[in-house]
């Protein structure tokens, strides 16, 4: 039966979701023939005067499998069910929008927040929604991998190797500051591919004591250059108090986490220490092979939930193979490195410093 669907993306930008909008696009118009819409910055598509919605079709979506960004645009403030600028809450607006549209139902790609929006949204105001899981974080619990994860990871692993050759070159100290305020998948798998010497993440609270050791104990063995990757949210075990670090977008700054340690480096070692903050270069530009390849198989089974009217799901990757959970269970917070992590084992087994006390 033909349907009529909404596209939006929320949250922060992630490579691949242009990729997503692409597949969806061409399985659902292409093929099955139905009319699909962009919804323009979220959901301020669908009651904002200055935003709009548009037909997307075959034909206007060239060259999105490799383009960055989205061409829907995108907003990481706002949330529909508080009240706006205007003093209205926009959640029954939204609803209304979508009976105006004469949509049957909404296809969001957004993180953990969107996702917790979208269920609210269904279960609150009837709107039908399917999710399709992104950020550049991995932070979200029930699936293997969310798209953009592997291009930042890619990009840290890049700039690691470009800092090798100049450490090297400089006898320098490196600390690298890659994105990941309650979770280091970021900085654990660039560390790990980039050969990082020091791995910094929010899960394990650090000794600076321990990596100062780390670069004494190279140098002793002639490595006179040390690379540190830090995940924006790590921080001295002094510092920690438990709560994850400030999540709300317009109070964090990034580069604290870099010069912090940095600076106590400095301050006892005669080394010269250099700081490089990653920041948004992590979440630009085209998405590698392996998030353009999850970022389609995620819209193509996003298609196949709606047309099985399995509304209220979000698609998921579980050992490799697509499936999909209730929106009720995207918990809502971070998925953080478990402690137990193999990954962790392997790095302390391959000579890297977790910066934890001896
Ligand atoms: O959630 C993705 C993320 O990229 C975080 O890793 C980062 O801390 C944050 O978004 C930055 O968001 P903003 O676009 O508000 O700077």
């Amino acid at each position: 039966m033909s349907k009529r669907i909404g596209i939006l993306t929320g949250g922060g930008d992630a490579p691949g979701l242009n990729a997503v909008i692409r597949a969806i696009v061409k399985y659902g118009a292409g093929q099955k023939g139905w009319e699909v819409f962009g919804i323009e910055e979220a959901y301020n598509g669908l009651f904002k005067a200055n935003k709009q919605i548009f037909e997307l079709t075959p034909n206007n979506i060239g060259g999105l499998l490799t383009k960055g960004g989205t061409i829907l645009g995108t907003t990481n403030k706002g949330n529909p069910f508080a009240p706006d600028e205007t003093g209205d809450i926009p959640a029954p607006k939204i609803a209304a929008s979508i009976l105006e549209h004469k949509l049957d139902g909404l296809i969001s790609i957004g993180g953990d927040g969107s996702q917790t929006i979208a269920h609210r949204l269904m279960t609150e105001y009837g709107v039908p929604i399917v999710g399709v899981p992104k950020t550049i974080d991995n932070d979200l619990h029930n699936t293997d991998y969310t798209f953009g994860f592997w291009s930042a990871v890619d990009v840290a692993t890049d700039a690691l190797d470009r800092l090798h050759t100049t450490a090297e070159s400089h006898d320098r100290v490196m600390v690298l500051e890659v994105m990941g305020r309650t979770a280091g998948w970021i900085a654990l798998y660039a560390g790990l591919s980039g050969g990082a010497d020091c791995i910094l993440i929010p899960e394990i609270p650090y000794d600076s004591g321990s990596v100062i050791r780390k670069i004494v104990e190279r140098r002793g063995s002639g490595k006179h250059f040390t690379l540190i990757i830090v995940a924006e949210g790590a921080k001295p075990i002094e510092e920690d108090d438990g709560k994850p670090t400030e999540g709300t977008s317009n109070k964090f700054v990034s580069g604290k986490a870099s010069h912090k340690i940095a600076q106590e480096i400095a301050n006892h070692l005669d080394v010269e220490c250099r700081v490089t903050v990653l920041g948004h270069l992590q979440r630009g530009g085209s998405p590698v092979a392996f998030d353009r390849f999850l970022a389609t198989r995620f819209g193509i089974h996003a298609v196949d939930l709606v047309e099985a009217n399995r509304w209220g799901e979000m698609v998921v990757l579980q050992n490799n193979a697509m499936s999909s959970i209730p929106l009720s269970e995207v918990a809502g917070t971070p998925r953080e490195i478990p402690l137990s992590h193999e990954l962790l084992e392997t790095a302390r087994k391959s000579g890297i410093s977790l910066g934890e006390p001896k």
